[in-house]
């Protein structure tokens, strides 16, 4: 017989406390949206003031609780003052969302350039935004889900965002793809250093988008007309489903692996990419 308030519950967010860095732009910006939508409040980290007052804005106007914490993830003060505001407000927290990253234009190698013409600063930006921008957040923000209130375990989890270029080559983007090759490792490693330490309420999973059209990778994708670049129409003859991803099709992973129904699942990371990664292409 179904039971639709067990269902109801293992996939509730009510009453948690999340922060999305990068919850500025597209995907981050969708999963802030989502994980109010499932009942968290959220906190909106990015280094646009403006442009994180109106998610946290948009979330309020739709019922939701959310709040702007402009900060730069690669700024550990900024960070540290950003969760200060959320245990202030919010007493509690329990879900970050690694979303802040993406590859830079410096980093990217154009067609008439090789490997040997990377200029090594932007190799270094591109990995310090996604790699250190994800492990900088998780020691502010993850210290705090490690003290629990007397009698109580520690809980919270942490959701890191890989990309397919972690797993498959993906020519001209060698810093980025490192990067996020790095965070892949780093979430089975915390994984296992949290569950080790505090105990199995401390999950660490990733999600690994396939190809969605965000702010950073618009200009890779499309031309400015909206039709497609020739690397845009080879991503999309790669992929079985045909299509670009739509950022709201990130939900249903990341509901999942933020909520009780997932608390079990600790250190994967899932892709979400209409089969790109499994594709042979023959
Ligand atoms: N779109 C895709 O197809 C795709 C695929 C796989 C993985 N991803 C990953 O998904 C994440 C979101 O990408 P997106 O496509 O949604 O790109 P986007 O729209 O350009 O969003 C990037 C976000 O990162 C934030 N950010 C960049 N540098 C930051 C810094 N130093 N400090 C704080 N925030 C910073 C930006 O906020 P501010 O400008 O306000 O700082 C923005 O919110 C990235 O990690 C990206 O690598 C995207």
């Amino acid at each position: 017989m179904a039971d639709a308030s067990l269902i109801a519950k293992l996939f509730s967010l009510e009453g948690q406390v999340a922060v999305v860095t990068g919850g500025t732009g597209v995907l981050g910006g969708a999963m802030a949206r989502g994980l109010a939508q499932a009942g968290a409040r959220v906190g909106i980290l990015g280094r646009r003031r403006e442009q994180a007052e109106a998610v946290a804005a948009e979330i309020t106007a739709a019922g939701g609780v959310a709040m702007a914490l402009p900060a730069d993830v690669l700024d550990q003060s900024q960070l540290e003052t950003a969760s200060r505001a959320v245990l202030q407000n919010w007493g509690q927290l329990d879900i970050l969302v690694n979303a802040a990253g993406g590859n830079l234009a410096a980093a990217t190698i154009s067609p008439d350039k090789t490997f040997f013409d990377l200029p090594i600063e932007a190799f270094r930006q591109v990995f310090d935004l996604n790699l250190l921008g994800t492990v900088l957040p998780t020691q502010v923000f993850g210290a705090a889900m490690t003290k629990a209130a007397a009698g109580e375990q520690p809980k919270g989890c942490v959701i890191n965002i890989s990309s397919m270029g972690a797993i498959r080559v993906i020519s001209r983007v060698v810093g980025y793809s490192a990067a996020k090759a790095a965070i892949d490792n780093f979430t089975r490693w915390l994984a296992v250093e949290l569950a080790q330490k505090y105990g199995s309420g401390l999950r660490v999973n990733a999600i690994a988008p396939g190809f969605f059209v965000g702010d950073q990778n618009r200009a890779l994708l499309l031309n400015p007309d909206g039709t497609l670049t020739a690397r845009g129409q080879t991503i999309i003859s790669h992929t079985p489903a045909g299509r670009f991803g739509t950022p709201d099709e990130l939900l249903g992973a990341l509901i999942w692996l933020c909520s009780p129904g997932a608390s079990f699942v600790n250190g994967v990371v899932v892709p979400v990419d209409g089969g790109f990664a499994i594709t042979s292409g023959v």
